[in-house]
């Protein structure tokens, strides 16, 4: 596991976005495993600004996001389908087909987990997976659990996540309760993984994913046996390492 310690936000978002940047010249073709929540907003920024200098760009790009709400559709802004939209896939000349992102409102929510494991394995597995933290450790929505759930699944939200994604919905009870996540087991085979966590409310989970046992009940933990992975953290996440 590599760690990288930046001054503030703005380091950590660039530090990823050059990486992201540097994957995407040297293999323009590349699958990209892509997260949401708050962190990763300033690196879609900043991945988009050098997007704009022309150096690479995203024509034969394909990409897997790693969860949906379910029970949300693409035109809800709160989806993760109305996020990526938002914060990347308008900013940048990629093919919408290339786009693959758990559709949230499937009747047969079994087969469409089934059906989007089987893209990530016929598009060949992904090259470079971006990942952010839960503050109870959750990787997607790979929440703590008694064991790892390897591939996409339905996930039942605990009640912290429930409580920590609030923030974005206008009052809790709007907040979807069921998720789909790509399972443990699809993130540990991407070949590359950068995880981004940022502020003092990340620092004990940071510290319990890097140092402490891996469990199921730290989703994050496993991480610590993938042959390259790399931390991006600001000094106030990485202050308890
Ligand atoms: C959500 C997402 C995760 C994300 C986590 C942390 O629940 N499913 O992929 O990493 O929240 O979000 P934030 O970056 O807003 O703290």
């Amino acid at each position: 596991m590599r760690i990288i310690v930046t001054k503030d936000y703005d380091e950590m978002s660039k530090v990823a976005a050059r990486m992201v940047a540097s994957q995407l010249i040297l293999k323009p073709d590349s699958i990209l495993g892509l997260a949401t929540g708050g962190t990763p907003v300033g690196f879609y920024k900043e991945l988009v600004r050098l997007y704009n200098e022309g150096t690479f760009d995203f024509k034969d790009v394909k990409t897997f996001n790693l969860d949906e709400y379910l029970g949300l559709s693409k035109d809800n802004p709160q989806s993760y389908y109305y996020y990526m939209m938002e914060n990347l896939f308008k900013h940048v000349n990629i093919d919408l087909n290339n786009v693959h992102i758990p559709d949230g409102m499937a009747e047969d929510v079994a087969r469409e987990c089934k059906e989007y494991e089987r893209k990530i394995k016929e598009a060949g597995g992904i090259d470079l997976q971006v990942l952010g933290i839960g503050n109870n450790g959750h990787i997607g929505f790979n929440e703590p659990d008694v064991k790892f759930e390897a591939e996409t699944h339905m996930v039942n939200l605990d009640e912290e996540t429930i409580q920590a994604n609030s923030r974005f919905f206008n009052s809790i009870e709007e907040v979807p309760t069921r998720a789909i996540s790509m399972g443990i087991k699809t993130i540990m085979h991407a070949r590359k993984i950068i995880l981004l966590a940022s502020g003092t409310g990340k620092a004990d989970i940071i510290r319990e994913a890097v140092h402490g046992g891996i469990t199921p009940d730290v989703p994050a933990s496993i991480l610590q046996l993938h042959p390259d992975v790399t931390f991006i953290l600001d000094k106030e996440a990485a202050s308890k390492l």
